[in-house]
């Protein structure tokens, strides 16, 4: 298990924080969106209600013939309650205009035509009189109600953008207090759904990768059916079986380590036996000298099996050790622990390369090679009578950024019975006196290696190759 403990975040830097963040920074975006038109809209009806006391006044001046001969106060109170300085009719090519008796001289003058009706203009506008300073005059235009005619109202702008001010502030509050009553329901039923259901999974996984082996910290899935449900349940799944695993392991362990030791002792009283077994034979009693080889053979095979057991229960704990190595000599003293060099039946090719070098274990990988050719000649001396020029031999070939040994025989090819359980310690033998280790041995090691062991072929013949990564290669 790694050192590194990852902690679970605090409930401001987790998701928490980030869902609220994202909700208001959401809604208010879409307040934005809503309020530009609303504020556009509202100043032109604004301006609607500006020009609908100018058409009074138009239509005052349209019904007299003599505009100019109007009582001042009339037309004071005309423009007055439109809030106007001055309005203008015009009519055929004339133009009529009434004015404040103290006339008001216009400055940055800004039209606004409410014949216009592009959202978009009307947003500028709007935009336009609430970031303008103020002291602008307006001029509204609009169309009178007689064909052709058309009035034309001029003001100052203050009273527009003062509205239009107070009407944006409500909107922002109003804004505010939505925001944040949205935000607060949707965090406290985001949280409830997904947020305080996710926290729950990732404590338990921080929990019990620290304690695997502890049943009660295995996660009670809810009954929910969504994906966090399938989540909480696989997990609940995943941390029984690996809590069970790792309890056969124990128990695997334990075991192994009383064989082992058993063995121990077992093999040491066998070298007793054989060594009296070595005494016995130099009787001279005939039957003595006729079952006495047996006994030898048998206690041979005996010790060979106890070794061979407590060598997988040795190899199978170290850990590769590299070092530059001929690879052509590992071969050549592989055969010979193999009894292969120099043997009376079977020739033996080493086709590696004088030069290579692999910066590999040399005791591991001595130990792979002895399995395979020492699997090679049992097979060979097997099938001996039925063969005629029996031959085994490892050959090196270099494939991608992969270098790979082959070890070929041409012998009966792999019984189906160890086809079958190729790789499985103890259950891969298929011959007598076999232990089934040689080859999950073998893999063991080329895996350790980062590398693999395959059946490349059999049938007539058999061939494995040890395919291991480029890398290892020094030369
Ligand atoms: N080159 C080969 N040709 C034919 N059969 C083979 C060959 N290599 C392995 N086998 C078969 O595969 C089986 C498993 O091999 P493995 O080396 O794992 O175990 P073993 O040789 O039976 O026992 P051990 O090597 O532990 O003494 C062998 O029993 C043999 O039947
Ligand atoms: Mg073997």
């Amino acid at each position: 298990m790694s050192a590194l403990r990852t902690v679970m975040p605090g409930r401001f830097s987790g998701l928490s924080i980030k869902l609220i963040v994202t909700i208001i920074a959401v809604i208010l975006a879409v307040e934005v969106v809503v309020y530009l038109p609303s504020v556009a809209s509202f100043r032109a009806s604004w301006l609607a209600d500006r020009m609908r006391v100018g058409m009074v006044a138009a239509r005052v001046l349209d019904a007299v013939p003599d505009v100019p001969a109007l009582p001042r106060s009339l037309t004071d109170r005309l423009l007055t309650s439109a809030g106007a300085n001055a309005i203008v009719y015009r009519r055929d090519g004339q133009s009529q205009l009434i004015e404040l008796a103290e006339p008001v001289m216009p400055d940055r003058v800004v039209t606004a035509d409410i014949r216009e009706t592009n959202p978009a203009t009307l947003i500028l506008g709007a935009l336009d009189t609430l970031f303008a300073g103020p002291g602008r005059t307006l001029r509204i235009v609009g169309e009178g109600d007689v064909d052709e005619s058309s009035v034309e109202i001029l003001m100052p702008e203050r009273p527009l953008r003062q509205d239009l001010l107070a009407y944006s502030s409500d909107i922002v509050l109003v804004s505010f207090v939505i925001a944040a009553l949205t935000a607060v329901a949707l965090y406290l039923m985001v949280s409830r759904l997904f947020i305080h259901p996710v926290r729950r999974l990732t404590t338990n996984m921080l929990a019990f990768r620290q304690a695997p082996e502890n049943a009660s910290l295995i996660l009670t899935p809810s009954l929910r059916r969504d994906e966090i449900g399938i989540a909480e349940r696989e997990l609940a799944a995943m941390e029984e079986d690996l809590f069970s695993m790792l309890r056969q392991r124990q128990h695997l362990a334990d075991l192994g380590l009383a064989v082992a030791k058993i063995n121990h002792d077992l093999r040491n009283t066998l070298t007793s036996a054989q060594l009296l077994s070595d005494q016995v034979a130099t009787l001279d009693d005939p039957k003595v000298q006729r079952l006495a080889p047996r006994l030898v053979t048998t206690l041979d095979k005996a010790i060979g099996f106890a070794q061979s057991v407590l060598d997988y229960g040795r190899e199978s704990a170290s850990r590769p050790v590299l070092a530059p190595v001929a690879l052509r000599g590992l071969i050549e003293d592989a055969a010979f622990d193999a009894r292969l060099a120099g043997h009376p039946t079977i020739s033996f090719h080493n086709q590696a390369p004088e030069a290579l070098r692999l910066n590999v274990d040399q005791v591991q990988l001595g130990r792979l090679l002895v399995n395979l050719l020492k699997n090679a000649r049992e097979a060979l001396e097997a099938a001996g009578g039925n063969m005629q020029a029996l031959q085994v031999s490892v050959s090196v070939e270099e494939r991608a950024d992969l270098l790979v040994i082959a070890v070929s025989d041409n012998g009966p090819g792999l019984p189906p019975r160890a086809r079958d359980n190729l790789f499985v310690a103890f259950e891969g033998s298929a011959r007598a006196g076999g232990t089934g280790l040689g080859l999950p041995i073998a893999r063991e090691i080329a895996e350790a290696h980062g590398g693999r062991l395959v059946l490349a072929e059999t049938g007539q013949g058999t061939r494995f190759e040890l395919i291991l990564p480029a890398a290892l290669r020094l030369s």
